[in-house]
């Protein structure tokens, strides 16, 4: 039988184009998991990779891949929307380097994740109401039993896209006036109890309202806007970046955040401030402009890589735009 919790790394060789690994040089895998890109990474050249993952699991199997690659393979727990602190000057010196020369990020789950029960991702698998990626943090329990309905219902309807996020949410605080929510099936079967099944579309009723409390729980926008910023202030000029994402959300992020900075400069005119055009210089160039999605025969021999999408750029010698909530450099 095949082991489900295997990983598959998902739109790898499109990945590995895009960073295009060069020997001697420094490459960061935001998003560990069970090693798949950089362990592609390390065999593509002699190159170093620095793992980070918010999961402990993850890293346990980072220090396992090192022992592969002598010196090559560092790995640090802790959260990609850190990275910039986490890869502090102190880390790069110690590697000779100022700045690295591509930064790879697969956001979202991985497969040991969803598919352990114990770790309560999924409504296929009963487990603890868990859901967090790393060990920090409130939990989906937490959630589920303690905000209140208007704020669930805008936490499903906002990040699971689900039409029915009031009455998900009205039944939530139903059910946990009768005994707190701790278990996933329970929650499974509250919402299927509210939400009809979609026709055709084999969908579980749960999976939209999942969704939502997973990417709430793990704060998965935020991070992804953060790390973003972060790989922008730590590539080096000619450094690429490779993001791939697996729902609209995030590809919206990661489209929006590309666009603003791949603009040209707008045109000066005697109406634009002079501080403007001076900032405003692009730090990253398309590779494509269309993002690249898996081929057919990818997208048939994994269904994880169905939804994936992925979108590249090189960073330009232009300073990096002022990180959300930081004055410019
Ligand atoms: C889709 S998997 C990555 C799989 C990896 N590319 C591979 O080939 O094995 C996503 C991983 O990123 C981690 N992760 C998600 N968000 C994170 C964040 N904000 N900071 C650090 N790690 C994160 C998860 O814990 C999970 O292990």
């Amino acid at each position: 039988m095949t082991d489900t919790r295997i990983h598959i790394p998902v739109l790898l060789d499109e990945v590995l184009a895009a960073l295009s690994p060069r020997d001697g040089g420094l490459y960061v895998d935001g998003t560990f998991g069970a090693g798949g890109y950089s362990r592609a990474l390390l065999q593509s050249s002699s190159c170093r990779v620095i793992g980070i993952d918010r999961d402990p699991a993850a890293i346990e199997r980072g220090r396992a891949l090192a022992q592969e690659f002598p010196g090559r393979l560092e790995v640090i727990e802790g959260r990609f929307g850190d990275m910039d602190r986490l890869l502090g000057d102190e880390l790069l010196a110690g590697h000779g380097v100022e700045k690295v020369d591509g930064v790879a990020l697969d956001v979202g789950v991985s497969s040991p994740q969803i598919d352990e029960p114990e770790r309560g991702f999924s409504f296929r698998f009963d487990g603890p109401l868990d859901m967090r990626m790393g060990r920090d943090g409130p939990t989906a329990a937490d959630v589920v039993n303690t905000a209140g309905e208007a704020e669930l219902a805008d936490i499903i309807y906002h990040l699971g896209e689900e039409r029915m996020a009031r009455r998900v949410a009205r039944a939530i605080v139903a059910a946990r006036r009768e005994a707190p929510i701790e278990r996933t099936a329970r929650l499974a079967e509250i919402i299927r109890s509210v939400v009809p099944k979609g026709k055709g579309d084999g969908i579980d009723p749960a999976t939209r309202s999942f969704q939502a409390l997973r990417i709430h729980v793990n704060d998965e926008l935020g991070e992804l806007r953060r790390g973003l910023s972060a790989a922008e202030s730590l590539l080096a000029p000619g450094g690429r970046l490779a993001v791939v994402s697996f729902h609209s959300l995030e590809d919206r992020e990661v489209k929006a955040f590309l666009r603003e900075r791949s603009s040209p400069p707008p045109s000066p005119s005697r109406h634009t401030p002079v501080t403007a055009v001076a900032e405003h210089h692009a730090s990253f160039r398309l590779l494509s402009r269309k993002p690249v999605d898996p081929s057919e025969a990818e997208a048939r021999n994994n269904p994880r890589a169905r939804s994936a999408r992925l979108r590249a750029a090189e960073r330009t010698e232009a300073p990096a735009f002022p990180a959300p909530g930081k004055e410019a450099a």
